[in-house]
């Protein structure tokens, strides 16, 4: 119903000219507006803020009465809740809605708000096991022609991203055998925190912990140590809450990667590390991929390095410790080592003579994406749906990454099978899900 609201409603202001993409129910208009909610209004949200105040914002939800009252004031007019799941009750005139809420509640609320038919922009993590990245994803895949969907992985957006494709793909350093992407960010935690009394009233405790298993009132896992935004790294490091820096910096920095392999899941996982903590995800933490071939290269090994472990440094003069967050592609005739804005080409050996790279002209280079958040937004609006981030491409690299979470746990190489999302022991496809609370499902 909401979808035809937002038709009407684009239908008058544009004129009663409605473009519609071929089978779907979205209208196209220079004018219109799209009615977003806001769930998790604080923190990362004050990063959106300026984008979605050019929409109308007409719910806004938050378990943190105090910060509720913070977007209140950016958002007056919106409607305010502190359950997610009520407003999607409730709000039926809904175009989209913009999760930034803790990691253990994106693949819940995202499937129910695909379950409503509405257009999604999810921080990063999609969800933090590779069961939820699963329902998502096929969620997602019988919606796409009428949803646009966009994961909060921003930096892809920095013309690099571009850039590193072009030159893997147009032959820079030849055949493409082993890619590695590290992150070095450490925060170790002992274990999930003390209880430290009843919540104040303004923080509904029962519903910050949401889907989650039990864990008592702890204030220090509401803290937001560097302002704003860096709330997550009190509460993201937990088996519970989220998925370590696998999930929060290795979103970003696998991203790098991802993006210049149309990389399909893959067909087996290894990973080593810190000694397993059953409460706190590994600080280091060296996961290996196996990635099938495709139309384009061969099977390669993807390898996701983090707090600590790196990979051998091609050579004695580069020191790759210094890149905190990177990547390095390497081919059978040359390397590739970047950042997010920066890419160094090594050609490697004999024969790396260039003659087997072909840049492309000028005019065939991928296109900017500009402004990222705009992106869905625009997506959305104009009924092409096609964001960079969108629930198929970011559900297949977190499943990916997660899987290597479980190999960690499994301690041994997990054989995985894509299409069924199972793995050749059940010990190990246990460790594709998790507990939850009851009363909480993620097909609402
Ligand atoms: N894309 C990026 O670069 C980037 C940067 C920082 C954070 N993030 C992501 O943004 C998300 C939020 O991170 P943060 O640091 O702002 O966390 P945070 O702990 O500060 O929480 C954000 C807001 O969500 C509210 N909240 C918590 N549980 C909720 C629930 N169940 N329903 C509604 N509101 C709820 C909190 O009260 C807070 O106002 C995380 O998923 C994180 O990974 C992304």
């Amino acid at each position: 119903m909401h979808r035809r609201h937002f038709i009407k409603k684009t239908a008058a202001t544009a004129g009663g000219m409605l473009i519609l993409p071929s089978g779907s129910l979205f209208a196209q208009s220079a004018n219109g507006k799209m009615n977003l909610a806001l769930i998790g209004s604080h923190g990362r949200a004050q990063a959106l803020w300026p984008t979605i105040k050019k929409e109308h914002v007409i719910a806004i939800c938050d378990v943190n009465e105090h910060n509720l009252a913070l977007a209140a004031k950016e958002f007056p007019k919106a409607k305010q809740y502190h359950d997610w799941r009520k407003l999607l009750d409730t709000e039926t005139t809904l175009d989209g809605v913009v999760i930034c809420t803790p990691d253990h509640n994106h693949a819940f609320i995202a499937n129910w708000a695909l379950n409503r038919d509405l257009h999604i922009y999810l921080e990063k993590p999609l969800a933090i096991t590779c069961a939820e990245a699963r329902t998502v994803r096929s969620n997602y895949l019988k919606r796409k022609h009428k949803l646009a969907t966009q994961v909060g992985m921003q930096l892809h957006a920095t013309p690099n991203f571009n850039r590193l494709r072009e030159l893997i793909q147009d032959g820079a350093i030849g055949q493409l055998r082993d890619v590695h992407a590290w992150g070095n960010r450490q925060l170790p935690k002992p274990g999930y925190l003390p209880a430290a009394g009843k919540p104040p009233k303004h923080i509904h405790w029962d519903l910050w912990l949401g889907p989650s298993p039990y864990h008592p009132y702890n204030p220090a896992y509401l803290a937001s140590p560097h302002g704003p935004g860096s709330g997550c790294l009190s509460w993201n490091m937990y088996w519970d809450f989220g998925a370590g820096q696998t999930g929060d910096m290795g979103s970003h920095t696998m991203d790098l990667a991802w993006n210049t392999l149309d990389a399909d899941l893959p067909t087996w996982a290894k990973a080593t590390g810190d000694d397993y903590n059953p409460d706190v995800t590994p600080v280091k933490m060296h996961a290996s991929f196996g990635i099938p071939a495709n139309h384009w290269r061969p099977a390669i090994r993807l390898n996701w390095h983090q707090g600590g472990s790196m990979p051998n440094s091609p050579d004695r003069s580069i020191d790759l410790r210094k890149i905190d967050h990177g990547a390095m592609f390497k081919g059978d005739k040359g390397i590739i080592i970047a950042d997010f804005r920066r890419r160094i080409l090594i050609p490697y050996g004999h024969n790396a003579d260039m003659s087997y790279y072909k840049p492309r002209a000028k005019k065939d280079t991928l296109p900017d994406i500009g402004h990222f958040q705009m992106q869905w937004i625009n997506a959305a609006k104009s009924g092409n749906l096609k964001t960079a981030c969108d629930f198929a491409y970011s559900s297949k690299m977190i499943e990916t990454m997660l899987l290597g979470l479980a190999a960690y746990r499994a301690g041994d190489t997990i054989q995985y099978n894509g299409t069924t999302g199972t793995c050749n022991t059940p010990n190990a496809t246990a460790l594709l899900t998790k507990k939850y609370r009851p009363g909480w499902t993620i097909n609402g």
